[in-house]
C-alpha cells in the first residue's frame, strides 16, 4: 500500500515509518520541512493534497508536543491548533482528492477520557473533562469527518508510549538512573502505557484489517499504578524508586500541565482484545526491559 503519514518524522512515527517500509509498504512523510536528504519521500504541508490522491492509506500523528513544559496559553493554542487544525487540512484534502484513500489512522490519546480514578475505562466511557479532553474530542471529530468521504477511520488512543529513544520514558531515565527516581505525588494514579513495538503492530493491523473503525485504546491491557510503574522502572535499572516527588512542587514547576503527571486513567483495549491483537508487550516489567536495554 502507500501510506501518507503526518508526524512520521516524530518519536512514534519514525518507528511506525520503519514498520511499515518493513511490512513492504511505501511511506511518503507530511512535514513542515520538507527540505534535506530526506526530501525524497517527504513532501510539504501545501502538497498534502497530491500526497492524499495518490496514497491507500493515512496514517495522521501530527502534533506540537504536550509536555514541553508549562503551558502558557500560545502552548494551548499551538497544542490544539497543530491537532486539529492539521486534521482539519488533512480531512479536507481528502475530501477534495479525486482518487481517494481508503483508510484513516488518526492518534488520539488515553487524555479523551480525563481525569479519572479507579473506573476501568473501555472504548464505550464517556470523554472527560480539562483541556487534553477536549483537545482529544476535537481531534478525534476532526478525523471522523473522513468517514463521510467513504473512508474506515481508526481513532488510536494511545497511552503514554514507552521506548527508550524518545516520549515520557526517556525523560524519566535521567533521575532515575541517578539514584533520584520515585513515585509522582501519591503515586496512586493509573498509568495506562503501551510499548511503541505495539504501537506499530497496531497501526499495521489497523491498516489492512477492517474490523478496526472508530475509537480503538492503543493501550497494553495491564495499566499499572504510578507507584507500580515506577517501581518497575527502579527494579530494572536496578535503582532505588524511592524518592517520591511531591504534588505542590510539581505544580509550582509545571502549573497545569503536572495534572498530566498527577492524575490518570485506567484504561483497558477492550476493541483490540476483540479483534484478535496480540501484544508483543503485555506487562510492564517486559515492556520496560525491552526499552532501556
Ligand atoms: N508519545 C506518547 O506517549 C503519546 C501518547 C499519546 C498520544 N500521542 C500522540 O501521538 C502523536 C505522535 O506522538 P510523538 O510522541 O511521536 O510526537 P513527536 O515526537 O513530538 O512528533 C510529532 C510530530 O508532529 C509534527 N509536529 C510537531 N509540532 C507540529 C505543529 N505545530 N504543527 C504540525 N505538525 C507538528 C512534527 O513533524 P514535522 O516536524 O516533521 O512537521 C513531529 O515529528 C502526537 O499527536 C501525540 O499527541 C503520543
Amino acid at each position: 500500500m502507500r501510506v501518507l503519514v503526518t508526524g512520521g518524522t516524530g518519536f512514534i512515527g519514525r518507528a511506525v515509518c520503519h514498520a511499515l517500509r518493513g511490512a513492504g509498504h511505501t511511506v511518503t512523510i507530511v512535514s513542515r520541512d520538507a527540505s534535506g536528504e530526506a526530501s525524497g519521500d517527504t513532501i510539504g504541508w501545501e502538497a498534502v493534497g497530491q500526497g492524499a490522491a495518490a496514497a491507500d492509506a493515512v496514517v495522521n500523528l501530527a502534533g506540537e508536543p504536550i509536555a514541553g513544559g508549562r503551558w502558557s496559553p500560545a502552548r494551548k493554542e499551538a497544542i490544539l491548533e497543530s491537532r486539529v487544525g492539521a486534521t482539519r487540512a488533512l480531512v479536507d484534502a481528502v475530501g477534495l482528492a479525486t482518487t481517494r484513500p481508503k483508510v484513516l489512522i488518526s492518534a488520539s490519546a488515553v487524555g479523551y477520557y480525563g481525569a479519572r480514578d479507579d473506573e476501568p475505562l473501555d472504548e464505550t466511557a464517556g470523554a472527560g473533562s480539562g483541556f487534553l479532553a477536549e483537545v482529544c474530542q476535537a481531534w478525534e471529530g476532526e478525523a471522523s469527518r473522513a468517514e463521510a468521504f467513504g473512508l474506515r477511520v481508526v481513532r488510536l488512543r494511545f497511552g503514554m508510549v514507552l521506548a527508550g529513544d524518545g516520549g515520557a520514558l526517556a525523560r524519566m531515565l535521567p533521575p532515575f538512573r541517578a539514584f533520584v527516581g520515585g513515585p509522582l505525588g501519591d503515586g496512586q494514579q493509573w498509568t495506562s502505557w503501551i510499548h511503541r513495538g505495539d504501537v506499530t503492530g497496531l497501526v499495521l493491523a489497523a491498516l489492512v484489517n477492517e474490523g478496526y473503525r472508530g475509537a480503538i485504546n492503543a493501550t497494553a491491557p495491564e495499566p499499572v499504578r504510578n507507584r507500580d510503574f515506577t517501581a518497575a522502572l527502579g527494579r530494572v535499572l536496578v535503582r532505588p524508586a524511592a524518592i517520591r516527588v511531591p504534588a505542590m512542587v510539581l505544580r509550582l514547576a509545571l502549573g497545569e500541565m503536572a495534572d498530566v503527571l498527577l492524575t490518570g486513567q485506567r484504561v483497558l483495549p477492550r476493541a483490540a482484545e476483540r479483534l484478535g491483537y496480540r501484544w508483543q508487550y503485555p506487562e510492564v516489567l517486559g515492556a520496560l526491559r525491552a526499552s532501556v536495554r
